[in-house]
């Protein structure tokens, strides 16, 4: 990189929020988040192509409000990074056509770097450079994934991830359940607060077996969603009243449970003393008490960022950007192409 000082613009559209985010030599200046988020709840999930649509209405003011916030121009940055993968197709392709468009017309590098991979990165704005060997726990909407992450830039293992479905959505399958609104995420985080989470024991899912050995940082969320269907509707049956706060309690127990103790132990095996929690699941108030007080309890550091930046956002891309320009890694093509299923070893293309 030339001069002194590094700017670089994170743009962030794999899913429903427009994000921009704006990092120069590793201090976040603006990020700027618009969602569609509002028009999907009547569906019960994100429609792709109204997200693809409303990316590309929001790219430019939230492009212009983010370098008004930073106070930078657009010839003062050195370069783009947006998500390449993964994500939904149309919503990707709208960032990416929009970073290729500013790289090209100002003449600085391209980055098309890894979203899960940047749910990490982001922790380094508040919490500071890294260790040089450390495991992620990556828990979304469309992913919970175990990292081992030797250099952020370019030196990521994926250890295991989940079978069936993510945590997250795991949590909106069980919101529907539960008839609460989409995404049900935070509203089962905020009921699971008032109920008993020993009420009900949910099983954990590749507990025993051949599996706890093959599977020793793989995750299954689906039986356990079965579960949960099965003794809604036993209760049902029995005309008992359904406890929804015992219910999202026991349920969350159970999720936060694994993801916790499978990451502690990959810290372990892998002599790491630090794990860095990251995605949108990880604004779960269960999750980040009880990684915060097993990780104490085991010696293990446990950084968690603070919770605007778990959901997706542009900070989470310009600083992963950031640490790859500043890596003297060779940036992008200008005819890099998106892709829905970015392998989580790949940081950047
Ligand atoms: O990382 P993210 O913003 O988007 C993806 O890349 O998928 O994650 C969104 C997911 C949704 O499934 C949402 O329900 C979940 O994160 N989520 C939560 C909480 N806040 C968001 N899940 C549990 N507890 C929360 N507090
Ligand atoms: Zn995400």
């Amino acid at each position: 990189m030339a001069g002194v000082s590094t700017t670089v613009l994170g743009i962030e559209t794999s899913c429903d929020e427009t994000g921009i985010g704006i990092v120069r030599d590793g201090e976040l200046l603006a990020d700027v988040t618009a969602t569609s988020m509002d028009e999907y709840a009547r569906y019960g999930g994100i429609i792709p192509e109204i997200a693809s649509r409303a990316h590309l209405q929001q790219m430019v003011p939230t492009l212009k409000a983010a370098l008004e916030k930073a106070g930078v121009g657009l010839g003062d940055l050195d370069a783009i990074a947006v998500t390449a993968g993964p994500g939904l197709i149309g919503s990707l392709t709208v960032g990416v056509s929009a970073a290729k468009s500013l790289a090209l017309a100002l003449g600085i590098p391209l980055y098309g770097v890894n979203h899960i991979i940047g749910h990490l990165a982001v922790d380094q704005l508040a919490s500071g450079p890294f260790p040089e060997s450390f495991i992620g726990l990556v828990v979304s909407g469309g992913h919970s994934s175990i990292l081992h992450v030797r250099d952020i830039a370019g030196d990521v293992t994926e250890l295991g991830g989940t079978l069936d479905d993510a945590a997250g959505e795991a949590f909106d399958k069980v919101g529907r359940l539960l008839g609460l609104p989409y995404p049900g995420g935070p509203h089962i985080d905020r009921l699971s607060r008032t109920g008993n989470r020993d009420a009900i024991r949910f099983p954990r899912g590749l507990e025993g077996g051949k599996n706890k050995a093959r599977h020793r940082y793989d995750f299954s969320f689906s039986g356990l969603k079965t579960a949960v269907a099965r003794y809604i509707e036993g209760l049902e049956e029995r005309g008992e009243e359904v406890n929804v706060p015992d219910i999202a309690a026991g349920f969350t127990e159970a999720i936060t449970d694994t993801l916790t103790d499978k990451a502690l132990r990959a810290c372990e095996d892998k002599g790491c003393d630090t794990l860095v929690v990251g995605g949108g699941f990880s604004a779960n108030s269960r999750l980040r008490e009880l990684a915060a007080q097993r990780g104490a309890e085991r010696g293990i550091n446990v950084r968690i960022p603070a919770l605007r930046y778990c959901t997706d956002n542009g900070a989470m891309i310009a600083a992963l950007g950031y640490s790859v320009a500043v890596s003297g890694r060779a940036p992008s093509s200008l005819d890099i192409t998106v892709d829905t299923n970015m392998p989580l070893d790949l940081v950047a293309f």
